[in-house]
């Protein structure tokens, strides 16, 4: 059956949410903390094999049968999945962003959709702090010249950065890691504007200046942070029309997703001497980056660090398994952002 077509999602919808008791969970990752061994005291779990990526079939397979599935975000979650699991409740994704999970499938098949928010906001930020600073400062260059033996002794001419005070950092994306990556800001004398759909209320902007047309936005930042979600519409949104709208020498940061930026379109900008230099946690193809961004020593380029200290970590785990043992006992999740239709 299709549980994407009208009458089978429907009742595929009342079945998922017509069973309560014991569930059967299956987990693609081990995760930190105790979340699971919390949860192993209520469910049976399902430990994927060898862990995560794991997409398409091989998912469905594994998943076959599960009340519940734990994914991560190199997880590809699509229609397979749920037409393999007619009694699939939720499936609660460890991060915030939850663009490896087709939605609207889910939503047809009546499934609840959850992802980690606000506890790696701050991780997040501190991240995106790192590697402004990492870029214009030229912190991983410079360890590779001392390293290679370069660093002869002090000269007032020797790898010269960009200082911070009195630019402007552009952020696109005012949500929780946006705003969070501005508060950061006073303390480095940067003068902050945003662009959002809307502004946001000013107690939250930390002093940022909204701007409502991206374009504008672009034209005045010497640093643009990114820190949209990955949606069809923000798809390439870095493009590299827009990239040359940035002026020369500015700096592009991405902490988001990595398909927010046209890469081989950031590798030209960055070969002819329009930006100044990029780093980046995420990729367009991740976890394979751009050939041409590997040999540049005007980017600094991190593995999807952005949440990766132990204290969010564990917090994004602890937060999934809540929203599984809800799901599960048939309560609302505390973090949904797919909410199936009610059962007719
Ligand atoms: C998320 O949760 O979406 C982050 O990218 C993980 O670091």
């Amino acid at each position: 059956m299709d549980r994407r077509s009208g009458a089978g999602a429907d009742a595929g919808a009342a079945g998922r949410q017509g069973r309560l008791g014991v569930g059967i969970v299956a987990v693609t990752s081990p995760l930190p903390g105790d979340g699971l061994r919390r949860l192993a005291g209520v469910h049976q779990v399902r430990m994927h094999p060898t862990g995560s990526p794991v997409s398409g079939d091989e998912l469905a397979a594994f998943a076959a049968g599960a009340d519940a599935l734990v994914t991560l975000l190199a997880d590809r979650v699509d229609a397979r999945v749920f037409a393999a699991c007619p009694g699939l409740r939720i499936v609660a994704n460890v991060a915030v962003g939850y663009n490896n999970i087709d939605a609207d499938a889910a939503r047809a098949a009546g499934v609840w959709v959850t992802n980690t928010p606000d506890v790696l906001t701050e991780a997040t930020a501190d991240l995106t702090w790192a590697l402004i600073l990492a870029v214009t400062r030229r912190v991983v260059e410079g360890d590779r010249v001392l390293r290679g033996g370069g660093f002869t002794g002090w000269r007032p001419d020797f790898m010269l950065g960009a200082g911070l005070q009195e630019r402007v950092l552009g952020i696109v994306g005012m949500g929780r890691i946006g705003r969070a990556v501005a508060r950061r800001a006073a303390g480095f004398g940067v003068r902050v504007r945003y662009h959002d759909r809307v502004p946001v209320a000013p107690e939250h902007a930390a002093g940022a200046a909204f701007v409502a047309g991206l374009d504008e936005l672009l034209a005045g930042a010497d640093i643009l942070s990114l820190h949209t979600p990955a949606t069809p519409d923000t798809r390439h949104l870095l493009d590299a029309r827009r990239l040359h709208l940035l002026p020369r020498g500015a700096y592009v940061v991405n902490t988001s997703r990595g398909e927010v930026v046209d890469e081989a379109a950031l590798v030209a900008a960055l070969e002819d001497g329009h930006l100044g230099g990029a780093g980046l946690d995420v990729y367009e193809r991740e976890p394979a980056v751009h050939p041409g961004l590997l040999g540049r020593s005007d980017v600094v380029l991190l593995p999807h660090l952005g949440s990766a200290t132990l204290t969010a970590r564990v917090a994004m785990a602890d937060v999934a398994i809540e929203n599984v043992l809800a799901a599960l006992a048939g309560r609302t999740p505390p973090t949904p952002v797919v909410t199936p239709p009610p059962p007719r």
